[in-house]
């Protein structure tokens, strides 16, 4: 576990800088505890398309990202070894059929650039440095998506050493922080250009522009493909299409969809109910109201030593207690609880860490020695089951959803006399509802990145 002082020090890092001479300071310790003398941290490369040569967007290695945030490019090669400058070997060739971007500055002290054209220059000079480095000093560590090359003493992504480092990068510094404040933001500012698109009545695809639009973000640039879900499309956790033209009737609408702000992702969803309502449309409008008080009350319950997975409980509770209030069920909250009825109507976990991914690292993990907590039996879409540590920054995302393949096997089981079947029947058209926030952990609770974004905003 991190000492409460490294752990200050780390949120303290407001300055990119600061940010580097933490990852030194992590890495050190890492590379130390592991017993690797140095690490040589690669970017990878796209890979192209089944007999094509064109490829998909390219994502650089997240534990190069973290030192280079919005700067991290393909081939490059980042040499750590402690107690020195990290050494970055990155790829600039002259190049007319594309505008390679400028290597980046460095830091003094911390980060130095060495740029080549040529990507066998470029590797020799790294390979070089590390057998230098290494001396007569053992082994180092390469982490990356591709092999080593064969003579260099190097092991290739040591579970040992990524542990350590996934562990600690729960714990994001102040210059991350930053980051994931401005993507919440940018992502706020489409979230409000999104709902006013449906109040006009907007297709899905339409919605999905305005979207991009107003954060300015290509598609390829946004952390996670948008999922935008009008009437039962809101069912579909990941649903992943652009209807082009608005439904009859025109029911509801369930965005999830983020933002980047140099390399870190916002992760946000919201749910609304369309004006125009019959009985089923009020008694969705006021599930949605009811979801968003209860999400409140999750987000009120994070304090530091909790338990997420007991969180994620927590939350099915609530589940519970909405649908009896609701008249969905016939039994009591517990009794749904209990019987499993609570997994139909919310199937994917509480929440999960966000940062350099949008389903960051090191949820499972309980110290830096690789223990971890997988997720329980009952839940296994459950991604985080840490103890709640400040500089934490994690979703907290309830949702309730009408599922047929998730309802069917209960209206065939025990529990189905238990369900009020007409009224639940009546809200699959609606499709559900999920409300995610992005939340920073501090000493004395959190911050909520993302109402107080929505609240900047006015809204
Ligand atoms: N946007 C994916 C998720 O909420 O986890
Ligand atoms: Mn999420
Ligand atoms: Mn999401």
């Amino acid at each position: 576990m991190p000492s409460s002082t490294a752990t200050d020090v780390a949120i303290a890092a407001v300055s990119y800088r600061a940010h580097l001479e933490v990852l030194q300071q992590r890495w050190s310790d890492a590379l130390a505890t592991t017993g690797h003398a140095l690490a040589m941290v690669s970017a990878g490369a796209p890979a192209n398309h089944f007999l094509d040569d064109q490829h998909p967007a390219f994502r650089a290695n997240p534990h190069l990202q973290q030192w280079l945030p919005g700067q991290a490019e393909a081939h490059a090669l980042l040499l750590i070894v402690p107690g020195q400058p990290a050494r970055l070997y990155c790829h600039a060739p002259t190049d007319f059929w594309h505008l390679p971007p400028e290597p980046p500055a460095g830091e003094s002290g911390l980060l130095e650039v060495q740029a080549f054209s040529t990507l066998g220059a470029l590797r020799e000079a790294a390979g070089q440095a590390a057998w230098k480095a290494l001396g007569n000093q053992g082994q180092g560590a390469w982490i990356g998506p591709e092999a080593p090359p064969d003579d260099l003493p190097v092991a290739h992504n040591p579970q040992d050493l990524l542990d350590h480092l996934h562990f600690l990068r729960a714990t994001k510094t102040g210059f991350e922080i930053h980051c994931l404040r401005q993507a919440t933001a940018t992502a706020v500012t489409g979230h409000l250009a999104a709902a006013a698109a449906f109040q006009n009545g907007a297709s899905e695809y339409e919605i999905h522009m305005q979207y991009l639009v107003a954060t300015g973000h290509t598609e390829r640039e946004l952390p996670y493909p948008s999922i935008i879900a009008l009437n039962q499309h809101a069912g579909t956790l990941h649903y992943q299409h652009y209807d082009r033209t608005p439904p009859q009737p025109y029911l509801n609408f369930l965005i999830d969809a983020g933002a980047n702000h140099l390399g870190y992702a916002a992760d946000i969803s919201r749910s609304y109910a369309s004006a125009e309502r019959d009985q089923a449309g009020a008694q969705f409008a006021a599930l949605i109201d009811a979801l968003d008080e209860r999400q409140r009350w999750l987000v009120a319950q994070v304090r530091p030593g909790a338990n997420y997975g007991e969180l994620h409980v927590q939350a099915h509770r609530q589940i519970g207690e909405l649908l009896n209030a609701f008249g969905l069920i016939r039994c009591s909250s517990e009794s749904a609880y209990e019987q499993r009825i609570t997994d139909a109507f919310f199937p994917h976990g509480l929440g999960h860490f966000l940062g350099l991914q949008t389903h960051d690292v090191g949820g499972y993990l309980q110290a830096p020695d690789g223990r971890t907590a997988p997720a329980p039996e009952r839940f296994p879409a459950l991604r985080l089951t840490r103890t709640i540590e400040p500089g934490q920054v994690f979703t907290v995302e309830p949702g309730l959803y009408f599922i047929p393949t998730l309802l069917e096997p209960l209206r065939n089981g025990a529990s189905a006399k238990d369900i009020a079947w007409a009224e639940v029947d009546a809200l699959l058209p609606y499709g559900g509802i999920r409300i995610e926030d992005n939340v920073l952990v501090t000493p004395e609770g959190t911050e909520n990145l993302t109402r107080d974004a929505f609240a900047r905003a006015g809204a």
